[in-house]
């Protein structure tokens, strides 16, 4: 049988991503459960009505993401995916984790995020030409799938970094499809992007070329990759390079941030913040180095050291959920976040004042209260390609928000003009930024948050994704 044969009851519209709307994880008792899958595609792609019948094609992530995904066979149980049809694959996980962990991860997200920084990392021997080729299995599998699922004439829209071959192998397979991709990342500028092997170099972009339409957050990102195209494949092609910005689901958000458990936590918060009217920093990230949590915390210190007056007066909540532990980097990451914190508070913590309160667990309601009670929201990304803390904190925010932005999230673009923006290398300015965001006065304050909060839903994911949908011709 030949697997990109359509089937005859194909889906209209395809959506791909490595990670998908649900995963799963065995219980205590050796059952399936499963919870909605988080970070800023899954939220975007979520937000999509069920006016538009798509199949979401994404990957199995685990072992219980596995047996799911071979108990359920075509398409999950729509009681985990709230009414969604998804079909996760199953790939086998070695390939699965050279693929994600080794090539996506550790080379493709490094490039564009600039983050190569030892002697010797990366090294392009061997060892990552055997993982190359499971990166190439991987995206054909998708392909694959995905041709085998499309009606005559569908519109894919393939997502992210992990999945940039699969334009140009879906194409191959099926010319009469509509394909786009989206690219959820910065896009490394020409100089940095060439440090990859030339072939491999060579290859993502006439991946991602076999698209019909390339989609970026900002207009910064989408110019790098045609600089990139430009220089190193002879152009873009027929492909058409446009920009979707991706804003926060303000509806979503109020209604979400105003339950029973967010109530809660904004209690629990305020009795470990302690001493009346004390002011809190906010931070929510993932445990990722391109956040530049570290530095963030440097600069933290760097206020408390150079304006004492300050010491008892504040309390910055670090919340740094694990993110892509399977690799060793991001453990070490980590750590060093846990060793900085508590520096922080041995230096400076008294009785009654823990400066620091550092949380490595991943709690959504908790994160919504800390993002409603907030005085200064720090968002210092080294680079990020949208970064959506910072447009969800002031649509959410109690009293008004001091947002600290730094100049290299896509975010910057829309924020810009209300924040207080930082060279996120730069900790001594960040440390100074903190402190004029401390101080600003509360009625500008206030005028400002009104607009950050209109300019973060300014572009609602519905409209980001039914926006690529028409520039595919509409479905
Ligand atoms: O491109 C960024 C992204 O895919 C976002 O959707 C999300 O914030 C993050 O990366 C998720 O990473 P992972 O799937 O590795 O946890």
């Amino acid at each position: 049988d030949d697997p990109t044969r359509p089937t005859g009851t194909g889906a209209a519209v395809l959506l791909a991503s490595n990670r998908g709307p649900v995963s799963y994880a065995f219980d205590a008792h050796g059952e399936l459960t499963a919870k909605r899958g988080g970070g800023g595609l899954v939220s975007g792609l979520s937000a999509i009505g069920p006016e538009v019948d798509a199949v979401w094609v994404c990957a199995a992530l685990s072992d219980a993401d596995r047996e799911a995904a071979r108990r359920s066979g075509a398409e999950l149980d729509p009681a985990d995916t709230g009414g969604r049809r998804v079909h996760m694959l199953g790939i086998d996980p070695r390939t699965q984790h050279e693929a994600y962990n080794d090539i996506a991860n550790s080379v493709l997200w490094f490039a564009h995020h600039m983050l190569w920084q030892t002697p010797l990392e990366p090294a392009f021997g061997p060892e990552f030409r055997a993982r190359w080729a499971s990166f190439e299995s991987y995206n054909r599998a998708f392909a694959q799938a995905l041709a085998a699922q499309a009606a005559e004439g569908a519109a894919v829209l393939v997502q992210d970094y992990h999945l940039v071959l699969v334009p140009g192998m879906l194409r191959a397979l099926r010319p009469d499809l509509r394909i786009a991709h989206f690219s959820h990342t910065p896009w490394a500028p020409l100089d940095y992007y060439r440090l990859l092997p030339d072939d491999v170099a060579e290859q993502v972009l006439r991946g991602i070329l076999g698209a019909d339409h390339a989609g970026f957050l900002t207009r910064r990102w989408a110019d790098a990759f045609t600089a990139c195209a430009d220089a190193l494949v002879g152009g873009t092609g027929r492909t058409e390079v446009a920009v979707h910005g991706l804003g926060a689901d303000a509806d979503f958000l109020r209604d979400r941030a105003h339950q029973e458990d967010v109530d809660e936590r904004i209690a629990a918060l305020r009795r470990e913040i302690g001493g009346e009217g004390r002011r809190t920093i906010v931070r929510v990230d993932r445990t990722e180095l391109s956040k530049n949590i570290v530095r963030g915390l440097h600069a933290y210190r760097r206020l408390l050291t150079d304006r004492p007056d300050w010491r008892g007066q504040v309390v910055h909540l670090a919340f740094a959920y694990p993110s892509r532990q399977d690799l060793e980097v991001y453990r070490a990451y980590t750590a060093e976040v846990e060793r900085v914190a508590q520096d922080i508070n041995d230096e400076f913590g008294t009785a009654d004042w823990t400066p620091v309160l550092l949380k490595v667990d991943d709690d959504f309601p908790r994160s919504l209260a800390a993002y409603r009670l907030a005085d200064v929201a720090l968002v210092n990304p080294i680079r990020d390609g949208m970064n959506l803390v910072a447009k969800e904190v002031p649509v959410v925010s109690d009293a008004g928000v001091a947002l600290v932005l730094s100049r290299e999230a896509g975010a910057y673009e829309e924020l810009g003009a209300d924040a207080v923006v930082v060279n996120p290398y730069d900790v001594s300015a960040t440390a100074e930024a903190l402190h004029t965001a401390l101080t600003q006065d509360p009625e500008a304050r206030s005028a400002r948050t009104k607009r950050l909060a209109e300019a973060a839903t300014a572009l609602p994911p519905a409209k980001w994704f039914m926006e690529q949908l028409e520039a595919l011709g509409g479905a």
